[in-house]
């Protein structure tokens, strides 16, 4: 949207109850967010803290009080964090216990060493990508996700179609050809809200949890143009920060418990990653990148 014009500022009457709650407002208003993942495979050359870095980047442009970073690769940083925005943290801080996190962006293998300690403690959980292909493999690690809907622990999933295939059990070609059954059936399955991606992302909840009697959705925007390595990563970040703003925010209340703040949050994320691609200037390159950024012209003051 554009800015503005300085004369609309003047004219407008200030509200001294919004202004007072505005003036209020410090980082901690907007909630934290701690990201885990980005493995390192040095004894290959390899490092996938890239992904990590981009979910990090989105949720701290996507509005997140404080992001915090927890990398997975060993190997000692190249040159200077480029975002001193982003606290750099050990896994061993447990920033989970009190952060919305986002696990598994570019978290390989190592992240399994991780995830029963999350899955047990985060208070709100956004897994994807490598989180969601270690929940995959191991039985006992389904087991502990599909709890944390009991303890009132709140998860979102975020797979692409082949992430969902392999939770399901089934291949690609099947989930592609029932979108919206396959995203129900593992929100069910798992107790969890679904976040379904690729052209038309649909959204899932347990009835349970449905929100105005209804537990899909079929998200509206988004283009070809998402279609580029990295933005799953922002998405998920995006995702994070929303929830975390949400839940600092007190939005959570008896008529919209905790567990259906996290649907919620999916369904403003994903709409507005949808639409920063609908509305990306032709003229502009477009990256996974230039898409966190741009998050941060989005930030109410
Ligand atoms: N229309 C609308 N949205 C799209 C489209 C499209 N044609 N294509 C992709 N998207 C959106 C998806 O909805 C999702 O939000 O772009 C995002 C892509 O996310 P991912 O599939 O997770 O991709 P990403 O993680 O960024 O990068 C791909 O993931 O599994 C690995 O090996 C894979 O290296 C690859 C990487
Ligand atoms: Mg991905």
């Amino acid at each position: 949207p554009e800015p503005p014009q300085p004369m609309a500022w003047l004219g407008s009457a200030p509200n001294p109850q919004a202004m007072a709650g505005r003036h209020a407002s410090h980082k901690g208003s907007f909630g934290d967010v701690a990201v885990v993942g980005g493995e390192g495979l040095a004894q290959r050359g390899l490092s996938m803290t890239g992904a990590a870095w981009l979910a990090a980047l989105a949720a701290l442009h996507g509005g997140a009080g404080r992001v915090m970073l927890a990398l997975l690769d060993t190997s000692p940083p190249q040159g200077t964090a480029p975002w001193p925005e982003i606290m750099l943290r050990q896994p061993q801080s447990q920033d989970w216990k009190q952060a919305t996190v986002v696990c598994g962006c570019g978290g390989g293998l190592a992240v399994r060493k991780w995830l029963p300690a999350i899955l047990e403690q985060a208070p709100r959980l956004v897994l994807d990508a490598d989180g969601l292909n270690a929940v995959a493999a191991d039985a006992s690690l389904q087991q502990l996700l599909a709890r944390r809907a009991s303890r009132r622990l709140g998860t979102v999933l975020t797979p692409h179609p082949l992430e969902a295939a392999r939770l399901l059990q089934t291949g690609t070609p099947q989930v592609q050809a029932s979108r919206i059954q396959a995203a129900a059936r593992l929100a069910e399955q798992l107790q969890c809200t679904v976040v379904l991606k690729g052209s038309g992302s649909v959204i899932a909840c347990p009835a349970s949890f449905a929100l105005d009697a209804r537990a899909c959705w079929v998200n509206p925007t988004g283009n070809a143009r998402l279609a580029t390595g990295g933005t799953g990563d922002v998405l998920a970040g995006l995702l994070g920060a929303t929830w975390a703003r949400m839940a600092a925010q007190g939005a959570a209340s008896p008529a919209q418990p905790s567990l259906r703040l996290g649907t919620q949050a999916a369904l403003e994320a994903v709409y507005r990653h949808g639409q920063a691609a609908d509305l990306w200037p032709p003229s502009l390159p477009f990256s996974a990148g230039a898409l966190a950024r741009h998050f941060g012209a989005c930030r109410a003051a």
